[in-house]
C-alpha cells in the first residue's frame, strides 16, 4: 500500500496498541525508506516512553512499556557479516518474550529469529511517499 509520511506513522501506532507479546518484527527496505520511523511509530503505540532513534553504534536498543514488557530496537544494517548477529543477543531477547523490533533482518542471516510479520519498504511515487508490503 502507498502511505504518506502520516499515514506510516499511524499505521506504525496501531501496529503497536495491538501488538501482543511475544512477537519479532522484520522492517527491511533501502536506506531512507522509514523503517526507523515505523519503529518509533511502534514504539508509540505501544506506549514505551524512550523514543527509538535510529541506533547509530549500538545495534541493539532496549525500551520498557509502562507495563512492563522489554522492548527491543536492532539494526542489522552495520553487521559485516550474518555471524555477528551471534554477539547481538537474540536469544536473550525471546527468553524475555517481549517485543523485537528488527531493521535489516535478512543481514543477520540464519541468526535472525523467527519473524512473526516482516514488512518490506520501497520508495514512492514521489518524495513524501513510501510503499508497505507485508512479506507472507
Ligand atoms: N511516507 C513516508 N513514510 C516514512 N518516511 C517518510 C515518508 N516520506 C518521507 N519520509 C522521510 O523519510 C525518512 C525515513 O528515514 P528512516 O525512517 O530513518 O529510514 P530507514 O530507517 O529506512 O533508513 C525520514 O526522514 C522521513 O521523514
Ligand atoms: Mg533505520
Amino acid at each position: 500500500m502507498r502511505l504518506s509520511a502520516d499515514a506510516l506513522n499511524r499505521f506504525g501506532e496501531t501496529i503497536g496498541r495491538e501488538l501482543a507479546a511475544p512477537a519479532v518484527i522484520g522492517l527491511s527496505g533501502e536506506l531512507g525508506t522509514g523503517k526507523t520511523t515505523l519503529v518509533q511509530a511502534i514504539c508509540r503505540g505501544l506506549g514505551t516512553h524512550d523514543l527509538a532513534t535510529s541506533p547509530t553504534y549500538a545495534l541493539v536498543h532496549r525500551y520498557r512499556t509502562p507495563g512492563g514488557l522489554a522492548v527491543y530496537h536492532v539494526d542489522c544494517y552495520r553487521l559485516r557479516s550474518p555471524a555477528e548477529a551471534q554477539d547481538l543477543g537474540f536469544d536473550d531477547m525471546m527468553r524475555e518474550a517481549g517485543i523485537v523490533l528488527i531493521e535489516w533482518p535478512e543481514r543477520a542471516g540464519p541468526w535472525a529469529p523467527p519473524l512473526d510479520r516482516h514488512f518490506q519498504l520501497s520508495y514512492g511515487r514521489d518524495a513524501d511517499t513510501r510503499e508497505l508490503e507485508e512479506v507472507r
